[in-house]
């Protein structure tokens, strides 16, 4: 079956700033995609795109197979959710939500149905002939989502939807965004720059930087196995340290040799190792480790305690490195300047460019 969306070779350039470079993407049908990235990294401009608001420089892009580059929105079976919503603050819900089905010329009994098929989606047909300003920041944005969810898009489109609620609203509209998607099984591409909304939402995320798209996989994928520097520091806390590849399985650190899968990168390259707070474990240096396990001696320099976690900071011979232990019963506590030995796995880290 062909891609919902599928982006080749697009680039887009205002005057002589690329927006976009070289974009391959296909977005699966019924899936939920999201673009995350840093402010100005061209999320907006490529949904715009997609949407036709905005025509490539450069490429191809299809919609279920139809070449759809040069189509104007209307043509597009797409719709946007924007982070501004303005609806129309005369009209009822019901009105804003039929808006462009009159326009359309839509019959009066298919608008009907159809905006009450779109409301009982969104959850909010008991408020069918309220005001927007007598609603919630929340209620006003699944108004404007029923508003996109009218015309039956084949996908729709969602830039930082739930950018201007509040953090507790978010987390609720975010839950109920999922569920609809999974309801309704309509492709969604979500812009957002929060990369907590992309790994719970989604089911695979793309990471734009600086106009280009970095890795492409699940939120697992992307957090576990980043294949940049970029990726791994901009998806959660990670520890970043410098090392030299000595072969295909091993690196060097200033404070010794580890065991880290370094295939495909030459002896001699200086390259990260990326580390997952989490994924890292604290001994004291008394303790046997298993000697199948990375280490590296430093001492603690601060201690954070978070109720379910603990956070330390241990300042070794290759900087400081942060490690996030649980507060299990019985967990050893190490005290600030005490020596210790921060261990982990070595599957446990990524290699990654320098
Ligand atoms: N109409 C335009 N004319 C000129 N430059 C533009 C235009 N639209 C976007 N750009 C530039 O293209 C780049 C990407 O912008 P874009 O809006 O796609 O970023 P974004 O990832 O959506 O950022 P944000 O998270 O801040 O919304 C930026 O450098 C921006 O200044
Ligand atoms: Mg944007």
């Amino acid at each position: 079956m062909a891609a919902a969306v599928a982006l080749q070779g697009v680039s887009k350039a205002f005057g002589d700033v690329y927006a976009v470079r070289e974009l391959d993407l296909a977005i699966r049908d019924g899936e939920f995609f999201s673009l995350l990235g840093p402010s100005g990294c061209g999320k907006t401009t490529t949904l715009r795109m997609i949407a036709g608001f905005e025509f490539p420089t450069e490429g191809s892009l299809q919609i279920h197979g139809v070449e759809m580059a040069l189509q104007p929105p209307n043509e597009r079976p797409v719709n946007t959710v924007f982070q501004s919503y303005a609806l129309f603050p005369h009209m009822t819900v019901e009105e804003n939500v039929g808006f462009g089905l009159r326009m359309k010329k839509v019959g009066g009994t298919e608008i009907a149905e159809r905006v009450k098929r779109a409301l009982d989606m969104v959850r909010l047909s008991h408020r069918a002939t309220a005001a927007p300003k007598q609603l919630s920041g929340g209620q006003q944005q699944r108004v404007a989502l029923a508003r996109a969810l009218v015309n039956e898009p084949e996908v729709l489109l969602l830039d930082e939807p739930l950018g201007a609620l509040d953090l507790k609203l978010r987390q609720a509209m975010q839950t109920e965004l999922k569920d609809l998607q999974a309801r309704v099984g309509i492709t969604f591409v979500y812009v957002t720059h929060d990369q907590g909304e992309a790994l719970t939402m989604s089911d695979r995320i793309g990471v734009m930087h600086e106009g280009r798209l970095l890795q492409v996989g699940t939120p697992q994928e992307i957090y576990e196995r980043p294949t940049s520097r970029f990726v791994a520091g901009f998806i959660g806390e990670i520890n970043l340290l410098p090392a030299t590849v000595i072969d295909h399985d091993s690196v060097r650190l200033a404070g010794g040799r580890l065991v880290a899968a370094a295939t495909g990168v030459a002896p001699g390259s200086e390259v990260t190792v990326a580390l997952r707070p989490e994924r890292l474990e604290l001994y004291g240096v008394n303790e046997v480790i298993p000697t199948n396990l990375n280490t590296v001696r430093g001492r603690v320099t601060r201690r954070v305690y978070f109720g379910d976690v603990f956070f330390y900071d241990i300042d070794t011979t290759d900087g400081v490195i942060e490690v996030k232990e649980e507060n299990r019963p019985g967990v050893d506590l190490h005290e600030i300047g005490e020596e210790a030995v921060v261990a982990w796995d070595p599957a446990a880290s990524t290699v990654v460019e320098r």
